[in-house]
């Protein structure tokens, strides 16, 4: 847990939950923080298999999964590739595109990208994102072409690959994957621009609805489509699945995220509750799905 990436605070939360939650079932656990500490210490230290609760960069993009890997030690969620293609939204967009998944319109941005050009090609408003950073961070919703050159400078403050995406209006929705198996589809619902930082992690105006309240069989198709967006990348173990629904109900990917948050308000323990799944049990499943290879 922790890390030196972007998300290290919420890392931290995410791992503090997980750590409890494994003592209280009666696993010998400790905190590992490898901002602090070096493969030295994780050697010494003869874990026998590793909770991966580090969100973001060296972390959650198979960097410290190469170093398990190597080391024989057993982890949770994704192996090296799978983590490292999640992390990155442009050649995750790329496989689906490949696959013939649906995920919003897009372009890379360059210094040389001209907004009105690109305003013309893609529609307003469009969704500026770093490829690869989590938590909204680095990201802006340009609903006028003029924002679209500070929404560029911002989001390179995080990434030198910067996306540029059609902006889908209409539901949003996230789909937990455990094991082999989605679980119930988590609505959102905020009333800021889109599901920043803030409406992440702090304000108390976003909504959560889980069931969805969609049909069962919309509800079953777009399930069936995250984890098939999951395995097009090579994910495994658990995960979550972003995505809107346009205005006409058809279904546009977002992303991948390997590790998600695992604080109590986070969304894979509310979809885990909506199975009758608690937190301990979510995480005891989890970590006997601790592989290597
Ligand atoms: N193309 C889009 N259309 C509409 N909303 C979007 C789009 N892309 C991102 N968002 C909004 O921004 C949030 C964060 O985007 P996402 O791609 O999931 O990145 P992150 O890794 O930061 O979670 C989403 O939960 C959604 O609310
Ligand atoms: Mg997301």
């Amino acid at each position: 847990m922790g890390g030196r990436s972007a998300e290290r605070e919420i890392s931290l939360k995410s791992g503090t939950m997980v750590l409890a939650a494994l003592k209280k079932g009666g696993v010998d656990a400790h905190a590992f923080d490898p901002r602090d500490n070096g493969l030295d210490a994780l050697i010494s230290q003869r874990f026998d298999r590793a909770f991966v609760a580090l969100h973001g960069r060296f972390g959650e993009d198979g960097t410290v999964q190469g170093a398990l890997e190597y080391l024989g030690i057993p982890y949770t969620g994704s192996g090296v590739m799978a983590s490292a293609l999640a992390m990155d939204k442009w050649r995750t967009k790329l496989l689906w595109q490949a696959a013939g998944l649906p995920t919003p319109p897009y372009e890379l941005m360059t210094a040389g990208t001209d907004p009105a050009d690109l305003a013309k090609r893609l529609g307003l408003p469009l969704m500026v994102k770093p490829a690869r950073e989590g938590s909204s961070i680095g990201m802006t919703k340009a609903t006028s072409i003029e924002k679209i050159a500070p929404a560029h400078e911002l989001a390179t403050r995080y990434d030198d690959v910067v996306i540029a995406e059609r902006f889908i209006e209409g539901m949003e929705l996230t789909a937990a994957i455990l094991g082999d198996e989605p679980l119930p589809l988590i609505r959102l619902e905020t009333p800021r621009e889109f599901y920043d930082y803030e409406a992440k992690y702090f304000a108390s105006d976003t909504r959560y609805i889980c069931p969805s309240g969609l049909p069962a069989d919309k509800e079953r198709s777009i399930q069936r489509m995250a984890l098939e967006a999951f395995r097009v990348l090579g994910c495994s173990g658990w995960g979550r699945v972003d995505a809107m629904l346009d205005r006409d109900g058809n279904p546009h990917l977002l992303e991948v995220n390997t590790v998600p948050g695992m604080t109590d308000h986070s969304l894979v323990p509310m979809a885990a509750r909506a199975m009758g799944i608690s937190f301990e049990g979510l995480v005891t499943r989890i970590l006997e799905g601790a592989h290597v290879g």
